[in-house]
């Protein structure tokens, strides 16, 4: 049972009666980055959030008994990472972040101690275009998830403080009820060779004080591999990886490995696959092992392939200038330059996909289990989670291509059989011509 509004607002004055203040005493009144959640596990969770000046501050968590905790920061910081303990598995949570006079709410559900389905979001490179990148973040809101998996460049340049800032605007409703894993992107190193901004937002280690730009985290019977893909492969990442690739074979109720990358071994667009990657013997390794799903961005379109039983997304439409297709790859099924996300379905064996349009139409439905095809189409993947399109969605450049893999009609119920009747149509054309 979820707490009532009312109940956790009295707990807020109660809690906000003694507010911490900063360290001269002057009580901060704004964030500088609103909460946002990290490291979400079975029994675990941390919380996120800047100040504009060093600062105390305290999380009240509230759990489905009603019994409330508070958390504690430590020394007055800036950047503070509130790890909230004792949770119980797949339980749902609300918390609240007092600092200073600043409050702000967020909920949250811990990751699942066994291997119930779950869901995630897949999307990328939202650097570069505020507008583009809000409908974007709009339309996920609006798609239920149990957490989120970014591709990569977030921002065009990291080491521009105001664009971490713009990012965390956009996205500060969303961050604040579903944790977001990313892989860290060419752009969030301009500037910033060795990637302190994005560690000090998303590196998963950075709360144990040990923040590195490549990690793995486990959910229900998935374990997700979160590389940086601009190594060279040849130092402590390649063996790190190759390291925890092998563990993850003897690993007590794993089904599913899913390793994202910013530049994946194979794209059609112009930035093409990840050379290092490949003369390193990586994308070997990866099929060693068993690797179900590389997913990755740089190239601003989507596409869906499979290189000799490897399978591969690119989901880099979440804002950032589209890119043309450049040269299509023997292994593309369908590569469109299109904004969109992807719903990604994990249910036992089968991992579903289902990729929805900037503009609320379905780009395709998709499903495979391992050592199995990509079965793709109408009826082939799983019922969108009720996509909302996002009031002032920005017009999308559609493909010219379309198949029976590729669909195009809109989201609303009763696609699939409009769907249907236009393959068909289209493949009697074709066998016309
Ligand atoms: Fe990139």
């Amino acid at each position: 049972m979820r707490a009532s509004a009312s109940a956790f607002a009295t707990l807020a004055i109660v809690a906000l009666a003694s507010a911490p203040a900063r360290g001269d005493g002057t009580p901060v009144s704004a964030f500088r980055k609103r909460p946002w959640l990290q490291s979400v596990e079975p029994t675990g969770a941390s919380v996120r959030f800047e100040l504009p000046q060093a600062s105390r501050a305290e999380v009240a968590l509230r759990g489905p008994d009603g019994a409330t905790r508070t958390f504690a920061s430590g020394a007055p910081v800036e950047l503070h990472a509130v790890r909230l303990t004792g949770l119980a598995p797949s339980t749902s949570y609300r918390y609240e972040v007092h600092a200073g006079e600043a409050t702000a709410l967020g909920a949250f559900t811990t990751a699942p101690a066994d291997a119930r389905p779950f869901s995630f979001i897949l999307f990328g490179d939202s650097r570069s275009d505020a507008t583009t990148h809000a409908a974007v973040v709009r339309a996920i809101e609006g798609t239920p998830s149990d957490f989120l998996l970014n591709t990569g460049d977030l921002v065009e340049r990291g080491d521009d403080p105001r664009q971490w800032d713009e990012l965390f605007d956009l996205e500060h409703r969303l961050l604040a009820s579903r944790c977001m894993w990313s892989v860290v992107g060419n752009h969030e190193l301009i500037g910033d060779r060795r990637g302190p901004a994005f560690a000090r937002y998303f590196a998963t280690g950075a709360a144990s004080g040990e923040p590195r730009l490549y990690d793995t985290v486990r959910w229900g019977d998935t374990r997700f591999f979160l590389l940086d893909a601009m190594d060279d492969w040849t130092g402590p990442e390649r063996d790190w990886l190759l390291a925890r690739l092998a563990e993850s074979d003897g690993e007590p109720g794993l089904r599913h490995r899913i390793v994202a990358a910013h530049i994946g071994p194979y794209s059609s667009g112009p930035h093409g696959g990840n050379r290092a990657m490949h003369a390193a013997g990586i994308v070997d390794a990866l099929r060693a092992h068993h690797v179900d799903l590389v997913v990755a961005g740089h190239d601003h379109a989507y596409e869906r392939g499979e290189a000799e039983g490897l399978k591969y997304l690119v989901s880099g439409g979440a804002g950032a200038p589209l890119y043309p297709v450049a040269r299509r790859l023997p292994t593309s099924a369908v590569v469109e330059s299109t904004y969109h996300f992807v719903e990604v379905k994990i249910d036992g064996p089968t991992i579903a996909t289902v990729v929805h349009r900037l503009d609320g139409s379905l780009l395709e439905s998709c499903s495979f289990e391992p050592g199995e095809p990509w079965r793709c189409g109408v009826g082939a993947g799983p019922a969108a989670s009720a996509p909302s399109a996002p009031p002032n969605a920005v017009p999308t450049a559609r493909g010219q291509r379309c198949s029976c893999e590729v669909a195009g009609a809109a989201a609303s119920g009763g696609w699939g059989p409009a769907l249907a009747a236009a393959c068909l149509a289209l493949l009697r054309r074709r066998r016309r011509g």
